[in-house]
């Protein structure tokens, strides 16, 4: 269906042309490769014969986040599983981790596979040691998203979905991380970059690249996600009990 609509914007866009008119109907988005890691991709090291088991160590925390749901509902365990297992596997999730999740949690290997493809949040290919995800959704595009997108690929030298040739990024566009009101922002592994611009973005890329410390959350004098007049609202402080627990 979308490919007849396709055919069908290009021929109105051409007549357009034809007859004077500079508008076009439509216009596509720039093809990105960012789904290159939601796919499985045959290697040496992810195949059906490439072993994975967790850990000891990590062995306990499943047994922790299987206690949390009711003994008939295991494969309610499966994300934060699957997220175990990616972690511990150096950022992305290979085939026999999908297996081993979906084998603990009772489901068929199939189900695993579908949901490590739905979630960005999960990598099926391997990935460079610094993971960084540009948030592209309206609000950080409407703050210069394309802009930040545009610094990383020629600051790495990479396009999106690709890894630099040390290993040490990989660059992806994801829809919106839930920063929205520091925008325009990204995530580098578990952490938040928000209010950049491309002297910041910049900056972050090559702190991390040597190993440096950085500023997390907003590089301008932003405190959290305070508006301009400063903190308004919910002055007292936060009470529990918080939504997640530490592993
Ligand atoms: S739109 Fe970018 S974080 Fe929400």
């Amino acid at each position: 269906m979308f490919r007849s609509l396709l055919k069908r914007t290009t021929f109105l866009n051409q007549l357009n042309k034809s007859n004077g008119f500079n508008r076009n109907y439509f216009k596509q988005s720039t093809l990105t490769r960012s789904d290159a890691l939601s796919r499985h991709v045959e290697t040496e090291d992810n195949n059906e014969h490439t072993p994975f088991d967790f850990t000891q160590e990590n062995l306990v925390k499943v047994e922790k986040i299987l206690a949390k749901y009711p003994k008939q509902y295991r494969q309610s365990a499966l994300i934060p599983l699957l997220d175990l297992a990616q972690r511990q596997n150096g950022g992305w999730i290979s085939l026999r981790a999908m297996d081993k999740v979906a084998h603990i949690c009772g489901i068929a290997p199939m189900t695993a596979y579908e949901v490590a493809s739905f979630y960005t949040m999960f990598n099926r290919t391997k990935i460079g040691e610094n993971f960084v995800q540009v948030c592209t959704t309206t609000p950080c595009m409407l703050r210069g998203s394309g802009e930040i997108i545009k610094t990383c690929k020629s600051h790495l030298g990479i396009q999106v979905g690709e890894t630099t040739p040390d290993n040490k990024f990989t660059l992806v566009e994801v829809e919106c991380l839930g920063a929205c009101v520091n925008a325009p922002m990204m995530c580098i592994n578990d952490d938040f970059y928000e209010d950049l611009t491309s002297a910041s973005t910049i900056n972050l890329l090559d702190q991390i690249k040597n190993n440096k410390p950085t500023k997390i959350g907003p590089q301008t004098h932003r405190k959290a996600a305070e508006g301009p007049q400063g903190k308004t609202t919910l002055l007292e402080p936060p009470v529990g009990p918080t939504c997640r627990d530490d592993l």
